[in-house]
């Protein structure tokens, strides 16, 4: 195997060295089974951190549908094919009533353009709100759009930002932050409809994952949504991260945060590994967006990735995974806040079901490189995870949701230990 040294100056002349790679010394895995990486030296690491092999890394019953499909038919969807309308009768049916209605798609991207697309259309508006610390993909809209990553492209005149608060980090009563966040809410409105954009969509993540987990005031997500509508937008919930159970308590993080959105978009997790998304809506969206454009995509939703995505909800439903990752989930959060009580750079313990977090600060101030020491001391022991937020100061801990009982202990016992090595 190409050593690490060969490999980067290697990537570097061909992809180039702008492409993120995680960690100071680059790891470079040979294999992957369930939620263990092995290196080509053997060496095993546990996967702590990636959503997208959501049912696990290379499962048997994902790669045989895959392979199965593969060697019967892939086709685009301008033929019948009864292996897409079953999998889609079986997704929608996890979703609220109203949203009925799919259109697939390649890549969260290209459902997020997809939904702003819609919502440009049915609204006649073109303003858009989002968070001030969010990413939703790579097109052009979305760069014009993104305040979570560094991009060269402005911020469009149309696009307004929310700052989305956080309890564990704000002293105020929670009513007083609230009513602040929505106060900030309906000046963006305004200021959008002053400028003649209106308000096409609001979008974003129900979970608040690149924001870093905020613990957001209840009545919040309720109160942007309502605010949204009024002004005639429509809301897109962006459940490339939060979405497919991972909350533990929900299929849908838009359910955990107790709202009916108009379009929500799926990426990552759906195919485990192959690339698929969709944006799910109800029938009078369709309907209106449909008999208006000839929508034709060639790779979405073919035969192959309607069984790759079939076999990842039979794989959910068979191995409960979401009750699994409330279970497991209610264990690792206690044992969190139990870290949050025992180190005073620790402020809070972030998240729900499999999507976990520790906040590091020093005297009030975040703590960057103390999260970064423990995302390094986690990896000495062989254990993978990262971090999130605005600071860069909250660790994500967010496995595939394959990850069992077994595993638990081992990640809780290598935080435990990159925990008691930083120094402050
Ligand atoms: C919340 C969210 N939305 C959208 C995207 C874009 O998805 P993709 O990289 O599949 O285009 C990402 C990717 O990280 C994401 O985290």
């Amino acid at each position: 195997m190409t050593s690490t040294s060969d490999l980067l100056a290697r990537r570097n002349r061909t992809i180039g060295p702008y492409s993120p790679l995680f960690y100071s010394e680059p790891l470079q895995f040979v294999s992957a089974k369930g939620v263990w990486f092995t290196e080509a030296n053997g060496d095993r690491y546990l996967d702590g951190y990636n959503n997208v092999p959501h049912v696990g890394h290379c499962n048997d019953r994902v790669v045989r549908a895959l392979s199965e499909q593969a060697a019967t038919l892939n086709v685009h969807t301008r033929y019948l094919n009864e292996r897409v309308i079953d999998y889609s009768e079986r997704l929608l049916a996890t979703f609220d009533p109203h949203l009925d209605r799919i259109f697939f798609g390649n890549s969260g991207s290209e459902a997020n353009e997809l939904a702003i697309r819609i919502a440009r259309q049915l609204t006649g508006n073109i303003g858009m709100i989002v968070s001030d610390y969010s990413y939703h993909g790579t097109t052009i809209t979305l760069a014009g759009l993104t305040t979570g990553l560094q991009t060269a492209v402005p911020l469009d005149p149309h696009v307004r930002t929310l700052r989305i608060p956080d309890l564990d980090r704000d002293p105020r009563p929670d009513a007083e932050v609230l009513s602040e966040a929505l106060a900030s809410l309906d000046a963006s409105i305004a200021s959008l409809q002053e400028a003649g954009y209106g308000v096409a969509a609001c979008l974003f993540d129900s979970l608040f994952s690149t924001e870093g987990m905020p613990r957001v005031p209840a009545g919040l997500v309720t109160g942007i949504v309502d605010r949204v509508r009024a002004a005639g937008g429509m809301v897109i919930a962006d459940e490339v991260q939060s979405g497919f159970g991972r909350t533990g308590s929900h299929m849908w993080g838009y359910q955990f945060a107790g709202m009916t959105p108009d379009l929500v978009t799926l990426g990552k997790p759906m195919g485990n590994g192959h690339p698929m998304s969709a944006v799910v809506t109800s029938e009078a969206v369709l309907d209106a967006f449909g008999s208006r454009n000839e929508f034709f995509n060639t790779f979405a939703g073919n035969p192959v990735s309607a069984a790759v995505g079939e076999a990842v909800l039979v794989e959910m439903e068979e191995k409960q995974l979401m009750t699994r990752a409330a279970t497991l989930g209610a264990e690792a959060l206690a044992r969190f806040r139990e870290f949050a009580g025992q180190y005073d750079f620790v402020r809070s313990a972030k998240g729900t079901g499999m999507f976990l977090g520790l906040d590091f600060a020093v005297d009030g101030a975040p703590a960057p490189h103390l999260a970064k020491q423990v995302v390094e001391g986690v990896k000495a022991r062989k254990v993978l995870i990262s971090r999130i937020g605005r600071d860069e100061s909250v660790l994500k801990v967010r496995p595939p949701l394959a990850f069992g009982q077994a595993e638990l202990p081992i990640l809780l016992d290598a935080l435990a230990a990159a925990l008691d090595e930083v120094s402050v």
